[in-house]
């Protein structure tokens, strides 16, 4: 999960990095009184978990509050990079001598952590990571050492921070890492970590990635969630404990297992290819054990996303037999059609592997107008594409 700046900030205060502190609000009269309470000139900052908000328009100064609200109508409802803009934060302007950067990430690739830090942040460091990688210093941090006062030296020194600043932000490095420690974070990043005229470091923007896997060591992280950000259909499917991400395209996917599930979004968006860029429209893995509840579940979330034309289940019996997964499709269209939520999208189904025969059996039996049987998976992906082709 990632967290709004604002939460980002408050989690790095609590660990002792220095922040401003600043004041949410949802709509211009707000941001206009949040303004009126910070006193002098403000900042009126986007909040969305997207980055290059600055270079959006979604960073503003503000001289007075009046200026404060009418940016705040401006920025709210802003559209960065798809997101929607629904709130903004409201901080005390500061002066600015120079901008740094600092993050500590999990580096996939070399399965380990990754400090990296400059003296050149701001809003282009994605430039200067591009154009003069010299300047942004990689060090790698060992998961059992982590960031000690001597670890910290050493990032500053190779990022070649100035002396007049260095205790201060390797002190902030140290918090830094507790952070990213005592929250299970898989990213912390201050950018920009400014230097005031008068010597001061402080953390004007936060970023955090939560570890969702660690949620359980967190019950407090629970209050982050923004079901506003989280697509209304994915939070359904976590309340009914089904592993669903919602796509951008026209054919709905079930299947068992990730990998299967992850090599049926490859052949439909290849299948689709020929029908105009038909895609996959979400990843639904219903796991091992699908109960006709567990299909009912699934196929109710996906016919229940309005770009969804036609539905893939592709099924490849193991310990879920393909008879039981069967009983599952049949079993799930009659409960919505008996709450009156009678399905009209056509549904492709591949059975293969445990029980097959038996599964294509009891659909054939079924004979459900929706319901079409392909064979492979190859076939199945091409005629769920030209269904979905010809209901888009
Ligand atoms: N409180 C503040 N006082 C003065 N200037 C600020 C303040 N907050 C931000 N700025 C200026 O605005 C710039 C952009 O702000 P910020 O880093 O928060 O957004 P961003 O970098 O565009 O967003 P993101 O990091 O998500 O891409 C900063 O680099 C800084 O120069
Ligand atoms: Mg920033």
């Amino acid at each position: 999960m990632d967290l709004y700046e604002y939460q980002a900030k408050e989690m790095f205060a609590a660990y002792g990095v220095p922040t401003q502190s600043g004041i949410v609000a949802v709509d211009p009269a707000a941001a206009r009184c949040a303004a009126e309470d910070i006193g002098g000139t403000v900042v009126v900052k986007a909040q969305v978990k997207t980055s290059g908000r600055g270079k959006a328009g979604g960073v503003k100064l503000a001289a007075d509050p009046v200026e404060a609200q009418a940016h705040a109508e401006a920025i709210l409802g802003l559209d960065i990079k798809g997101h929607i803009v629904r709130k903004v934060l409201i901080t005390g302007a500061s002066d600015i001598a120079e901008e740094y950067y600092v993050s500590f990430l999990l580096d996939r690739a070399n399965r380990n952590f990754l400090a990296m830090a400059s003296v050149e942040g701001g809003m282009d460091i994605e430039e200067v990571a591009e154009t003069k990688p010299e300047a942004l210093a990689k060090v790698a941090i060992d998961p059992i050492d982590g960031v000690d006062r001597a670890k910290a030296d050493e990032i500053v020194a190779i990022a070649k921070f100035p002396t007049d600043v260095a205790d201060q932000v390797a002190e902030v490095l140290v918090s830094l890492w507790a952070t990213f420690v005592g929250e299970d974070a898989s990213l912390v990043e201050v950018n920009p970590l400014v230097k005031t005229p008068v010597g001061d470091i402080v953390a004007l923007d936060g970023k955090v990635t939560l570890d969702d896997n660690a949620e359980f060591r967190h019950p407090l992280h629970a209050e982050l969630t923004d079901i506003h950000a989280t697509d209304e259909l994915e939070v359904v499917a976590t309340a009914k404990g089904l592993n669903y991400v919602k796509l951008q395209g026209e054919v709905g996917i079930i299947g068992n297992g990730a990998g299967l599930v992850m090599s049926t979004l490859d052949v439909v968006a290849y299948a689709g290819e020929e029908f105009g860029g038909i895609r996959p429209a979400n990843f639904l893995d219903i796991g091992g054990g699908a109960s006709a509840q567990v299909m009912a579940d699934g196929l109710e979330i996906v016919l229940g996303d309005p770009e969804v034309k036609a539905v893939f289940v592709n099924v490849f019996g193991g310990i879920t037999s393909c008879d039981a997964v069967a009983n599952g499709i049949v079993g799930a269209l009659r409960m919505l059609a008996e709450r009156d939520e009678e399905p009209t999208k056509p549904l492709v189904v591949r059975l293969d592997g445990n029980n097959a025969a038996e599964g294509r059996q009891i659909l054939d039996d079924a004979a459900h107008d929706l319901i079409e049987i392909v064979d492979t998976m190859d076939d199945a992906a091409r005629r769920v594409a030209q269904l979905a082709a010809q209901g888009a």
